[in-house]
């Protein structure tokens, strides 16, 4: 029976100073104060699709270091299987840099480290668990070389892929076409399509575009607004929820995780948005990457009290 969530993708160890704004080039700031958190987007989404109440297997290189240590205690916590988070010989866990600003806004930089090693040989060893998941979920802080072997492999076998295109960068027609659900936010799309998402209609241009290179559905995310779905089917805007954002910090990510866990499920694809949409409204509401991903109980709490 098919019901499980494999994640393929990065993990880093985020180093948060919070501000009251985003220094500007050349710029000193003082006065934030500083945290640490389990991140990297590959991880969010893994962590997040547990929490959910998804039963994931994550397949990630992470370094023979103090985070990596860390890293996979935290997956081990949240009942994710390890068997392929591979521990790096030579490169050290990955690292976040991150400023988040008092409105929740964030600027991110990302030195890879063994993210940057994960190979397709890697998703090779973990292709059991992908041909028997339910759903597939990938996004791009790793090779694209290794994100095209693990969709190759699921798609192959009939998986949904879900392909987060995150962070933005130009992808080839021969990753679309593996794709059953491409999940860019507004800048992503952008950059894939050359069109601005400023409104429904221009979203709708911009999904129209990317079905045509082959993705099958594309929601659109577009922050507290909600999500836009296109598929064969129609278009339609499902929206998101209000809540006093703290650090929007992998709010995409908890969104992709509870998405897959939706769908796992067998829910209708906008009902699987709003579930989505709920997780990461939550999570934009608490500070850091995998402490502010919701459980279960307080998705469905949530959903119950915002109608
Ligand atoms: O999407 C948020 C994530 O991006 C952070 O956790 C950081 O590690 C970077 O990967």
């Amino acid at each position: 029976m098919r019901s499980s969530i494999v994640v393929v993708g990065s993990s880093n160890t985020d180093m948060i100073i919070q501000l009251d704004r985003i220094p500007r080039p050349g710029e000193t700031i003082l006065g934030g104060e500083f945290s640490t958190a389990a991140g990297g987007k590959g991880a969010n989404q893994a962590v997040g699709a547990a929490r959910a109440g998804g039963h994931v297997t994550f397949v990630a290189r992470v370094g023979r270091d103090m985070f990596g240590d860390q890293a996979v205690a935290g997956f081990q916590r949240d009942g994710i299987g390890v068997d392929h988070v591979f521990r790096d010989k030579a490169a050290p866990s990955g690292v976040a840099l991150i400023f988040v600003a008092k409105d929740g806004e964030n600027s991110i930089a990302v030195a890879g480290g063994a993210n940057a090693k994960l190979a397709p040989a890697d998703v090779k060893k973990a292709s059991k668990s992908i041909r028997s998941a339910t759903v597939l979920v990938t996004q791009l802080e790793t090779p694209l070389e290794t994100v095209e072997a693990a969709a190759a492999i699921a798609a192959k076998a009939g998986v949904c892929v879900i392909l987060n295109p995150a962070p933005a960068r130009p992808l080839p027609d021969s990753l679309l076409k593996l794709v059953s659900i491409l999940t860019p936010n507004e800048t992503e799309a952008e950059l894939l399509t050359g069109i601005k998402v400023t409104d429904e209609p221009a979203a709708a241009k911009a999904a129209d575009k990317l079905r045509s290179r082959g993705a099958q559905t594309v929601i659109l995310t577009l922050g507290p607004r909600g999500a836009f779905i296109a598929d064969k089917t129609g278009k339609q805007l499902v929206p998101g929820f209000k809540v006093k954002a703290v650090d929007t910090t992998a709010a995409g990510d908890i969104f992709n995780g509870a998405l897959a866990v939706a769908l796992a499920e067998g829910k209708p694809l906008p009902c699987a948005v709003r579930f989505a949409n709920a997780a990461a409204a939550l999570s934009v509401t608490k500070l850091g990457a995998q402490p502010s991903a919701p459980i279960r109980k307080e998705i469905e709490k949530f959903l119950k009290t915002n109608p």
